[in-house]
């Protein structure tokens, strides 16, 4: 079916429109993949199979049980949405108008899929070695970040895109994306101290986990504190309806992803709270960078009635 569909995009030409649907379907997948990888680590499935590529000594799946399975559908779905990237990268170069900006976004999302097929390989040899158990995560995390760019990019043509607020505002945001990241490398951290290393007695960071989690709590309070105070200056700056409601869904769904943090660390870690966190940490990502793209528009810089003392 992939090969079908690629056959058919190679003969059509597709308007910014279907290739704006294909640019969230990818990042939907991203996303997905993330959540199937999470399920792998958080059921012990990460050495379901013994294998890589194949799931079997002699068979390429291999006999029913249920980490194979788990993992085996992980990977299935790694390939579909390989497949998906795929079609999404070609599509960058059977737009209508020829836009270069997304071919180089889309190029950067299948250097990213190769990298995350090396480090899962190399994952699955290593028996699950904790940091390479994070670097594969981080490279998920980051594709779902490129597959947010490469839909706003889409309405932005290179060289167009102009801010619409203060340059603080923009300075405070980018701190907001900054640190962001630093959560995320210091919750992968958290996790690769944890309990849930993929696999019974797969080895973990030799570090405390009770520890790094509380570094890591105290750092997502650091960050809500400063998303509070971004939505303030954005109040005080008169922003646009639209800037404030990105603003407000990043209020919400960071203060969830601490409160899923806070039940699942006094309750022990369980794995079925744990990949609420996953998927919410992925959401949290999406709001942040969604709020900070928010900030540039394709139109020309609009005079914002921020009062000159603020400027
Ligand atoms: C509000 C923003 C937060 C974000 C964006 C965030 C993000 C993350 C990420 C990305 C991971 C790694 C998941 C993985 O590798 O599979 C993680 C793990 C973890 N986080 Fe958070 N976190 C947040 C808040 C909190 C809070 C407030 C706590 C409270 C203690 C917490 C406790 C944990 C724990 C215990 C883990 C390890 C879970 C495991 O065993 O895999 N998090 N977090």
């Amino acid at each position: 079916m992939g090969l079908l569909a690629l056959k058919r995009l190679l003969t059509t030409r597709i308007s910014e429109a279907q290739y704006r649907v294909m640019a969230k379907l990818n990042l939907i997948g991203l996303g997905l993949l993330i959540i199937s990888g999470g399920a792998v680590r958080l059921t012990d499935s990460g050495l379901g199979c013994p294998q890589w590529p194949s799931c079997g000594r002699t068979t390429f799946v291999g006999p029913l049980s249920l980490h194979k399975d788990v993992e085996f559908g992980n990977r299935i779905l790694s390939t579909v949405i390989s497949i998906l990237v795929v079609l999404t990268v070609v599509a960058a170069w059977r737009l209508v108008s020829p836009r270069t900006d997304l071919k180089r976004v889309a190029g950067l999302v299948v250097v990213g899929v190769l990298a995350q097929i090396v480090a899962g390989g190399l994952v699955v040899k290593s028996h699950l070695w904790p940091p390479l158990v994070i670097v594969h995560f981080l490279l998920s995390e980051a594709l779902v970040g490129v597959g947010v760019y490469l839909v706003w990019r889409i309405d932005h043509p290179y060289g167009m895109d102009n801010r619409v607020v203060d340059k603080k505002l923009v300075m405070l945001a980018r701190g907001l994306v900054f640190s962001t990241g630093i959560l995320v490398v210091l919750g992968s951290t958290t996790s690769g101290a944890g309990p849930h290393g993929g696999s019974r007695g797969a080895a973990r960071l030799p570090i405390s986990f009770r520890g790094i989690s509380e570094a890591h709590a105290t750092f997502a309070a650091y960050l809500v504190g400063l998303i509070v105070a971004t939505m303030f200056a954005c109040l005080v700056a008169g922003v646009s309806p639209e800037i404030l409601k990105r603003a407000r869904t990043l209020v919400v769904v960071t203060l969830a992803q601490g409160a899923i943090g806070y039940t699942q660390y006094f309750l022990h870690d369980p794995g079925y709270i744990v990949v609420f966190h996953l998927a919410g940490a992925t959401v949290v990502i999406i709001a942040v960078l969604n709020f900070y793209l928010g900030l540039f528009s394709a139109r020309k810089p609009v005079a914002t009635n921020v009062p000159v003392g603020i400027q």
